[in-house]
């Protein structure tokens, strides 16, 4: 069973192709959305969303008054108040209210495996029976989940953390322990989590980020950043210039192979692979953050998929099936600095017992045939997607990679920052709220993708067509 997407874009000769390993369709024609009906149809599904979710609104009134904005982390916030969940299974979500929703945010794609797994609820559970949940030694435990994943993702040495941030904090600091160098060059609008320097120009203002071609570092007034150069994603000149001009002072390139912050913004045809050259000829690393890829774009990874190595890569999310596990990791002459002590790395957490059962089963169920599966059912949700843009000629197309997938609201293809900050947000907003308003549940934020996890069917994926279908309807009647 191929693991691979096909490339179906049907991009004009003047844009550059799409990584083949990835996928985007562009319809032929479209014509634009009325502006005053989308804003008349918003408004209307706001009433319509506080109508169907008074539990939540008081949910969130309680909440709010122990925790900022009533949530545990500022990303789980919208106006007027989120929806609160009681309980989750498989890919369903049981709300405050008892309505059922199709989970197709999964976590911001940490849940691969699906809501209480059930090889992942045996595991964990035999450990908090039988193992214990926290040695701070040594243990087969976590050994055992360092060689499969040392195997699965083709890395020297690794180290688990507890988070996606931690895991490129650290990556950065082994990058300036390796190189004696201090600064980094990060690509304009991606997150890395809340790491300082990497808090650099991750969703600048445009007023405040300088002309599309040379972005300045928009550095958030609480952060200190250290020494960040920002660049566009998909421009190889601007990385190289920077390179040229700055590389006795930069440690690493640190980068998402796909930007999964920003919907899905791809790579063009042999961009990393030129990132790649541009880093060896400068000896400057280079670091994959693959906490939002990692399993969701295929059993090794993005890096894997698409043919690129780093010197770094970082992991989070999908490999700890919901528990909070992360790793960074990479080239054994590089994670050296740990070993030697010259990049200390520490954590009471790391690698405990009850995460790591979480992982080994993690690395049981996300075969090669189990995540092609998943894959395969998001395909066919973006052939029928397509054909619904095709159909009613919106103004949007479809992104996906592996087992993620989302409809950007552009007739030309999202290839940066500056391409994304472009695309019609309110009509984004609209069918996010359109789906939210009938049972679907896709992430907040409009800047994340679905995922098709372990538990999705295909039924699932055609309740999304078929919702998208009607939002069409509505658009154009
Ligand atoms: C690409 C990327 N890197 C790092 C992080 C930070 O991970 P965490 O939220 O586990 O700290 C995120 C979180 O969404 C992310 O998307």
């Amino acid at each position: 069973m191929t693991t691979d997407a096909p490339n179906t874009t049907q991009d004009s000769a003047t844009w550059p192709a799409h990584d083949p390993a990835t996928w985007r369709s562009i319809p032929a024609s479209s014509t634009p959305v009325d502006r005053d009906r989308v804003a008349a149809l918003l408004a209307a599904e706001w009433e319509t969303f506080v109508e169907r979710t008074p539990a939540s609104a008081v949910h969130n009134v309680r909440a709010s008054k122990s925790l900022p904005l009533g949530v545990t982390s500022s990303f789980q916030h919208w106006d007027p108040y989120p929806i609160s969940i009681a309980s989750a299974r498989g890919a369903w979500l049981t709300d405050v209210d008892g309505r059922q929703l199709l989970d197709l945010s999964m976590g911001f794609g940490a849940m691969l495996v699906g809501h209480l797994n059930p090889v992942i609820v045996e595991k964990v559970t035999e450990a908090l029976q039988t193992t214990g949940t926290l040695f701070v030694t040594p243990s087969p435990t976590a050994t055992e989940v360092a060689e499969r994943f040392q195997e699965r993702f083709g890395l020297d040495r690794l180290r688990f953390t507890n988070s996606g941030t931690e895991s490129t904090m650290y990556a950065v600091r082994t990058a300036r322990a390796f190189t004696h160098r201090h600064g980094i060059v990060k690509i304009e609008g991606g997150y890395h989590g809340g790491y300082d320097a990497l808090s650099v120009s991750v969703k600048p203002d445009i007023a405040e980020a300088g002309p599309e071609g040379f972005p300045s570092a928009v550095v958030p007034f609480e952060v200190e950043a250290g020494l960040v150069h920002v660049v566009p994603y998909n421009d190889i000149d601007r990385l190289e210039h920077i390179l040229d001009a700055h590389a006795d002072e930069i440690a690493a390139v640190v980068m998402e192979p796909v930007l999964e912050n920003v919907g899905i913004v791809l790579p063009d045809a042999g961009y990393l692979a030129a990132v790649r050259a541009a880093c060896d000829h400068h000896g400057v690393l280079l670091i994959f953050d693959e906490v939002k890829t990692g399993l969701t774009a295929g059993y090794a990874g993005a890096s894997h998929r698409l043919g690129v190595t780093p010197d770094l890569v970082t992991l989070a999310k999908s490999i700890g099936g919901g528990l909070p596990l992360a790793a960074f990791g990479g080239r054994e002459d590089v994670m050296q600095a740990v070993t030697d002590g010259r990049m200390p790395h520490f954590g009471t957490y790391n690698g405990n017992p009850l995460v790591m059962a979480a992982a080994a089963a993690v690395d049981e169920v996300c075969t090669e045939e189990a995540l092609a599966t998943a894959e395969s059912i998001n395909e066919g949700a973006l052939r029928a997607l397509d054909d619904v843009i095709a159909r009613y000629e919106l103004p949007a197309h479809t992104v996906g990679f592996g087992v993620k997938g989302a409809v950007t609201w552009s007739t030309t293809p999202v290839r940066n920052y500056r391409d994304y900050k472009r695309t019609d947000f309110g009509t984004a907003e609209l069918s996010w709220l359109w789906g939210l308003n009938r049972g679907i549940l896709t992430p907040p934020g409009l800047d994340e993708q679905w995922l098709v996890s372990l538990a999705h069917t295909p039924a699932d994926m055609a309740a999304l067509v078929t919702d998208f279908a009607d939002l069409a309807e509505a658009i154009r009647a």
